[in-house]
Formats: structure tokens, C-alpha cells, sequence
């Protein structure tokens, strides 16, 4: 079943049946004020912290799936009848109810039709502003006049901690209260208190806690504050009183705060109104402030464009026309904007994210950072300089940094404190390597080398260079080396649930270390560091040896060693006898030889590979409460218990295309891409358009269906091996390699991509059907040597051609 389209001119998804398997969201706003919108309006939005500034109200996971939300209420006053501008929450006839949710850039947009009455309704939030705005225009398509009552409607949390306000009912229910001034609902949360968070939601004595929503372009009729009298007893959203009877004008006192402001209206045929609903956390003086800038609706028509210019200035600078649609869409628009959003709200707000991640984990972010590069790398900069600051000064990373991190001040995993406040007592073995391909990214993209000597903090004291920091990222896994002479797994690698301890080794950091020494031996030759090149170079020696010697089986790596020397992904062993993260990781941090490289990415299409992708490890673990295999706590094929775990499909994609497979990369690249489920949308259940953590496999009754939207590394690991990989724009410290690898049926394709400032035009030909190499470059006319386009000879304007061959 097809649910909506892709719109690549306006960068839209369409959603075009409402009923969709699972609420398909959309992220709007940026890191001071987010909010979460599905295609029935439904979701909640936070002021900076999911976890503790939630100021509208949603029930996760529950049985009245994916409410409550931003409704609209439409009542015709003379037949009593009433829908929603969105399909939910009343739920009209579909026969009868015409409705297309456009998601777009940093906004939705909502256009039906019921019983004669269009509704056009659009929520975003302004740009670099921490409210958001509810604009809808009804029009009256019918030939007689009509008398219509519009009820925006928003429940509110009794308290920004999202915990509180869902457990600790006994308290948060006699804090709030609420009150109708100046066309607006304002809810007080603790108002005789002095000294809550931020100005803006204080008042002008610093008292209490203050939200806002407020209508603009029409005087309210009627209000209600009060979410149990608005709904009414054993009703819920699809029928509330105060939609059928009007809203009564009461106020919330010690139970659940909620807006609704009605306003009435009468349409003569033909005729539109426009009304804009307004909601932050603001006290009164901020809120009229807000408001009185909305009396020209018109200022609604330029906040949407200026926030569609910024975005897309964005996503436009690296932009693909290639014979496959659905890659063309992930690439333009949806894959790029969920890097950025994976990129702001990290692991932190979703629709099963529910907002307890009150940090940064670090793995996850210095990964995240690698999406947006090729589209934002200043952004990306600022972004590592935190993740460097969060780095212990033994060289290990702080696993969750915190969203109030102090550099210099930190406790570290080595003090008990901060186990205990932030719920991760250890360090992981994975951490601070991930700076190393990140890091490259960077300076390659930026050409800023100088960053490489700045002069950053360490978590807790101390503070060195770039280069500095990268030295010691290496000097924690020397410090933890295990009996094979690899570096130890601690409490996880990557993979959350690979418990190798202190002396287990996990063959996958072995390999990002490898990289590390890559990275480490290009900057150090760079700089002329002849000592420290050397010192790289004899502990990359010793590691492959070590690699050679203990990690490799006839076909394939290994995962790893047990404290007590069993080995992990063995091909002998009974379960979990082939695992997806050496294999390719053999391959990206070029520890494989060719051969190996050729076997061990062969072993995966053998065994792992799915029509939905490859999956972590198989056959799936069924070993009761193994203390080293956690993963056994999952249903078979399941998230990392043999699941299609998602962010490791872009390293097995850039690891085919590594090896010149452009055939198989673009294979495995089809299977995950969640535009190539579009017309069978009902299989994978979550969104068409973003990545999701993982797809159930093989052994679930549900084969094919995605799970954990949005907020996964996944946008990234896919995004590079789709940038770097298939179109192979590779930035170098002195230029930009364009080397793509392709499917050999792709005859001719092209795309944008600006670098330091330069934008490039660029046509690929591939005359020979080859999936991968040069035949020449030719640039602004004349032919260039090699396969490096010096920067030197970049001019504002360029038009690149490339022959395949
Ligand atoms: C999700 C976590 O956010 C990420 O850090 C981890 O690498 C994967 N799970 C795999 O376990």
C-alpha cells in the first residue's frame, strides 16, 4: 500500500492517506525550541531539553496511538457537525474527507476538504525564534454562506520534566492553573515561586513558569484552560464536549492545563478567513509581545520563506540527478535533512525517544557529525570542537555529554558521581576513535588546517591541540589491550550490547584503531613529525600482524575474544557466526588485504544479506543472560540480536563501493532505502522518507518492519556512503577526488556539490558501462592530470566532466 509521494521540486514528502501503518512525523524547528509533527498533527514540543523543557503533552506508546497533538477543530455551527484540519483526531469518513499532510523543510502543511470547507494549515516555527506558529486558511467552497467555529486546541504538561509530569501525579496536578487574557491562554506552573529557568518563561518578577497560546486574526468567542472539561467525562479527543456544545470558558485549578480558544466565523461562498494560533513558554509580556506581530498575517507568507531559503541553501549545496528517483530524494532532501536533525536532537526526542537521553552520547554525535558535513561544515566544526572538549585527558570519551557540559570541570567515568548521575559507570571502547574519521572529514572538507593545532579542554582538567587530543584518543587503547594484543571491548564497542569487559577484545575497535593510525600517520607526515609518524607506523604494523594472526578465519573476521578466550563470530560457533561490523570495518580502515576484503564482504551477501538489508550477526543469540552477548535480551532478529541493525548498511554500501562493486553497493543501497518502500509502505510501518534504527529479519513474523524513526545514526553512516561512495566525492586536503562507484546500467548522471566556497557542476559519463574509474576529468574546458581536481584551479563557477572507463 503507496501512502504519499515524494515532491522533489518543493522538497516535500506528500502524504496522501492519513491512515498511515505509524504516526510519519516531521522535526520542525532548531536546538532552542523543537517540535515534533506527525501527519494527524499529533506530537509535543519541548523548549531546548526533551527531557525537561516539554511543554505539550503526547502519550507514548499508547493504545490511542499518536495523540495528543495540535488540533484544529472545524464546526459547522448550523448542522452541528465538526472534523479536524487533520484526518485525526475526530476521524472522519475517509470517503467523504479529502486531506494531504505536506511535510516539508521545517514545516508541515496541511490541505482538506470536508462537507465544502477547505482547510490550509501550516505549522512551523519562525526562524531563530523559540515559539511556534499554527496559520490556517479555511475557505468556503460551497454555494451557500456558512457559520463555522475554528478551536485551536494544545494540552499542556504540568511540568517541562517529562517524568514528573507523567508519574509524579500526586504534584504536578496542584501546580498549574491557567488563565485567559489578551486573547491568549496562559498557564502558570508553580506561580508563587521565584527563580525558575530563563527569562522568557518567568515573569517580570521572576515568578513561575509561563506558556502561552494565543490566537491572532480574530477575537476569541469562547475559551476553555481546562483539559477535563474541554474533552469532557468517558469522551476523548475524536468528540469533546467543548466542540460539541462550545467552548465554556473555564480554567484549569489543580488538575490538567490545557488552550482552546474558539473563534466564529461566517464564510459567504467563496470567501477565506485566516487565523494564526501562536504557543511557547512565555509569560504574558513576551506572549504579547509574539502576538502583536502576528496582527499582519502576512508575516506568516515571509517567515515560511525565509525558512524554506535556509534550509534549502543547505541541502543545495551538494544535489544528484542519477537514474534512480528514490536515491535522488534520500540524497537531496529527506536523508540530508534527517542528518541534521539526527545531528540536533541527537537520541533525545521522538516518538520512542520519550526524552530521558538528557545528553550527547558521544559515539553517536562525533558520527552524527559526519552527515553534515559535506553541508554544513562550520556547523560540523563547532560541534567537534565540543565532542574534543568532552574527551577525558587520558584520551577516552565521555560516554553521555551532558547538555550543560562545562569543559575542564567534568567528573569522568572514573568517579562514581557521574555513573551516577548520568546512568553510564564506564567508559566505551568505541568513543574517542570516532574522532578520527570525523576529524579528517573536516579539515578535508574545510581545507582549515589550522584547526589541527587549536588548543581545546579536556573533560576534566588539562587542555592540549587538535593534535594532541588525537594522540591521546590512541594512548587509551594502547592503555587497554587484552591477551591477543587487541584493544579491549570495556563496557561496549559499537555495538551496545558486546560486553567484552577489560581484557575481551573486540576485533571492530582493533580496526578502528587501524584507521586511527591512518588518520594519525597522514596529519602527523603533514605537519613533519617524523617521530610520530614512526611511532604510528610500527604500532599499525604490529596490529595488522596481530589481526592477521588471531582475527582472521578462511573467509571472514572474527568479532572478537571473551575474557576467558572464546571466541566470538567464529564460523564454528553455533550462533552469531558471522557479524556484519568487522567485516566491513576490515574493509574501511584497509587492515583487510585485497583478497580479504573480497571474502569477508562475499561471506556477508552469503549469509547476511536480506531483501531488506544485511543483518548484524547470524543466526541469532539464545544463550540465557550471557553477560558478554547482551544482546540474547532481544526477540531473534531483532535490533542487535541479529536484527537489520541500519547504521551499519552505509558501511557495508562504502565498503562494497572501496572494492570497486558498484553493482552490489547500489544492491544493498536499494534493500534499505526507505524510498524504495514507498509503495509498500504498510511492510516496513514507519516513515518512507527517513531511516529508522533497525528492520525486524528473517525470524520475525513482521520481516521488513522499521522500527525507531528519525533519530538514528543510520543518516549518517548511509549519507557518506552515498556522497563519498556511489557519487565518490571524496574532498582532499589539497582538492576534491570525484571517483563514484556505480551500478554499471547508470550511463550518465550528474550532480552539484560546492566545496570551500566553489561550486561545481559536474556531468559523469560513463560510455563502458564500468562501475568504477576515471578515463579523464576535464575541467572549465581543459583536461586536468590525474584524478584530483587541485583547488588551486577551482574558479567561483565550474563545469567538471568526468569519463568512466
Ligand atoms: C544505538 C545507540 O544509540 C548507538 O550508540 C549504538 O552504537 C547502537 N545502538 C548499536 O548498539
Amino acid at each position: 500500500m503507496k501512502y504519499g509521494y515524494f515532491d522533489a521540486e518543493h522538497k516535500e514528502y506528500v502524504i496522501t492517506r492519513p491512515d498511515t501503518p505509524a504516526p510519519w512525523a516531521n522535526y520542525l524547528g532548531s536546538p532552542e525550541y523543537g517540535a515534533i509533527i506527525s501527519g494527524n498533527a499529533g506530537g509535543y514540543s519541548f523548549v531546548k531539553s526533551g527531557a525537561n523543557g516539554r511543554i505539550i503533552r503526547y502519550r507514548f506508546n499508547s493504545v490511542m496511538n499518536d495523540q495528543p497533538g495540535r488540533y484544529i477543530y472545524i464546526k459547522d455551527r448550523e448542522n452541528g457537525d465538526y472534523w479536524s484540519a487533520s484526518w485525526q483526531p475526530v476521524g472522519k469518513d475517509l470517503d467523504k474527507y479529502r486531506t494531504e499532510c505536506h511535510h516539508g523543510t521545517a514545516y508541515s502543511r496541511f490541505v482538506s476538504e470536508y462537507d465544502g470547507i477547505e482547510s490550509d494549515t501550516l505549522y512551523y516555527v519562525p526562524l531563530n525564534k523559540t515559539y511556534e506558529v499554527w496559520k490556517t486558511k479555511v475557505t468556503n467552497k460551497s454555494d451557500k454562506p456558512r457559520k463555522l467555529s475554528l478551536t485551536g486546541y494544545v494540552e499542556f504538561t504540568n511540568s517541562g520534566n517529562y517524568e514528573q509530569d507523567s508519574v509524579n501525579l500526586q504534584y504536578t496536578l496542584f501546580v498549574s492553573k491557567t488563565y485567559f487574557r489578551n486573547n491568549m491562554i496562559l498557564q502558570a506552573i508553580n506561580e508563587n515561586i521565584k527563580g525558575h529557568a530563563g527569562p522568557d518563561d518567568s515573569d517580570e518578577e521572576g515568578r513561575g513558569i509561563w506558556r502561552f497560546f494565543g490566537l491572532a486574526g480574530s477575537e476569541a468567542a469562547a475559551y476553555d484552560g481546562d483539559r477535563d472539561t474541554f474533552v469532557g467525562k468517558y469522551r476523548d479527543y475524536s468528540n469533546p464536549r467543548s466542540i460539541e456544545n462550545g467552548c465554556s470558558n473555564t480554567l484549569n485549578f489543580n488538575t490538567n492545563s490545557c488552550g482552546a480558544l474558539q473563534a466564529d466565523i461566517e464564510l459567504a461562498p467563496g470567501e477565506s478567513k485566516e487565523l494564526v494560533y501562536l504557543l511557547g513558554a512565555y509569560a504574558e509580556k513576551g506572549a504579547k509581545e509574539i502576538m502583536a506581530h502576528y496582527q499582519d498575517l502576512s508575516v506568516v507568507d515571509s517567515e515560511l520563506e525565509e525558512l524554506k531559503t535556509f534550509w534549502h541553501a543547505k541541502l543545495n549545496r551538494f544535489q544528484v540527478q542519477t537514474p534512480d528517483d528514490n536515491l535522488n530524494h534520500m540524497v537531496n532532501t529527506w536523508n540530508a535533512y534527517q542528518c541534521f536533525i539526527t545531528f540536533i536532537w541527537s537520541r533525545a526526542a521522538s516518538f520512542q525517544y520519550c526524552g530521558l537521553r538528557n545528553g550527547l552520547g558521544y559515539r553517536d554525535t562525533v558520527q552524527d557529525i559526519q552527515g553534515i558535513m559535506h553541508l554544513d561544515p562550520e556547523l560540523a566544526r563547532e560541534r567537534l570542537t565540543l565532542m574534543l572538549s568532552a574527551q577525558v585527558n587520558n584520551g577516552g570519551g565521555l560516554p553521555l555529554v551532558k547538555f550543560d557540559h562545562r569543559p575542564g570541570f567534568e567528573k569522568t567515568p572514573d568517579d562514581p558521581e557521574y555513573g551516577a548521575e548520568t546512568g553510564h559507570p564506564a567508559y566505551r571502547a568505541d568513543d574517542a576513535l570516532w574522532l578520527f574519521p570525523t576529524l579528517i572529514r573536516y579539515v578535508k572538507e574545510s581545507g582549515n588546517w589550522a584547526y589541527i593545532d587549536e588548543v581545546i579542554p579536556y573533560a576534566n582538567k588539562e587542555e592540549g591541540t587538535v593534535y594532541d587530543h588525537l594522540k591521546r584518543a590512541i594512548q587509551f587503547s594502547l592503555d587497554r589491550m587484552g591477551a591477543h594484543n587487541m584493544p579491549a571491548g570495556l563496557h561496549a564497542d559499537w555495538n551496545d550490547c558486546l560486553r567484552l569487559g577489560a581484557k575481551g577484545e573486540s576485533t571492530f575497535v582493533a580496526f578502528q584503531l587501524y584507521m586511527a593510525y591512518n588518520v594519525f600517520i597522514e596529519i602527523a607526515e603533514r605537519k613533519g613529525n617524523k617521530e610520530d609518524v614512526a611511532w604510528a607506523e610500527k604500532l599499525r604494523e604490529e596490529l595488522s600482524r596481530t589481526l592477521q594472526e588471531n582475527a582472521w578465519e578462511d573467509d571472514q573476521f572474527i568479532r572478537g575474544f571473551t575474557e576467558e578466550n572464546e571466541v566470538i563470530g567464529s564460523r564454528t560457533n553455533v550462533d552469531a557466526n558471522i557479524w556484519l561490523e568487522p567485516q566491513t570495518w576490515s574493509v574501511l580502515s584497509g587492515a583487510a588485504r585485497p583478497e580479504q576484503a573480497k571474502l569477508a564482504l562475499d561471506k556477508v551477501y552469503e549469509k547476511l544479506n536480506t531483501k531488506y538489508g544485511a543483518m548484524v550477526c547470524y543466526p541469532p543469540i539464545n544463550r540465557d543472560g550471557h553477560p558478554v552477548l547482551l544482546m540474547s535480551l532481544f526477540n531473534p532478529t531483532t535490533k542487535e540480536n541479529g536484527g537489520i541493525f541500519s547504521q551499519p548498511q552505509g558501511w557495508l554500501v562504502l565498503a562494497e563501493t572501496m572494492i570497486g562493486n558498484g553493482n552490489r553497493a547500489f544492491e544493498y543501497y536499494k534493500e534499505i532505502n526507505p524510498a524504495s518502500m514507498n509503495e509498500d509502505a504498510d511492510v516496513r510501518a514507519i516513515e518512507p522518507y527517513v531511516h529508522g534504527q533497525f528492520i525486524e529479519a528473517v525470524d520475525s513474523p513482521f520481516y521488513g518492519r522499521g522500527h525507531v524513526h528519525w533519530l538514528t545514526g543510520t543518516a549518517s553512516t548511509v549519507m557518506v556512503s552515498l556522497a563519498e561512495g556511489i557519487m565518490g566525492v571524496q574532498p582532499e586536503f589539497d582538492g576534491l577526488r570525484i571517483d563514484p562507484c556505480v551500478p554499471d546500467n547508470w550511463t550518465e548522471f550528474s550532480m552539484v556539490r560546492e566545496f570551500r566556497g566553489k561550486n561545481l557542476n559536474v556531468q559523469v559519463k560513463n560510455p563502458n558501462g564500468v562501475q568504477k574509474g576515471i578515463a579523464s576529468i576535464v575541467l572549465n574546458g581543459t583536461p586536468i592530470e590525474g584524478k584530483l581536481i587541485p583547488e588551486q584551479l577551482l574558479k567561483a563557477e565550474n563545469d567538471v566532466v568526468i569519463t568512466m572507463g
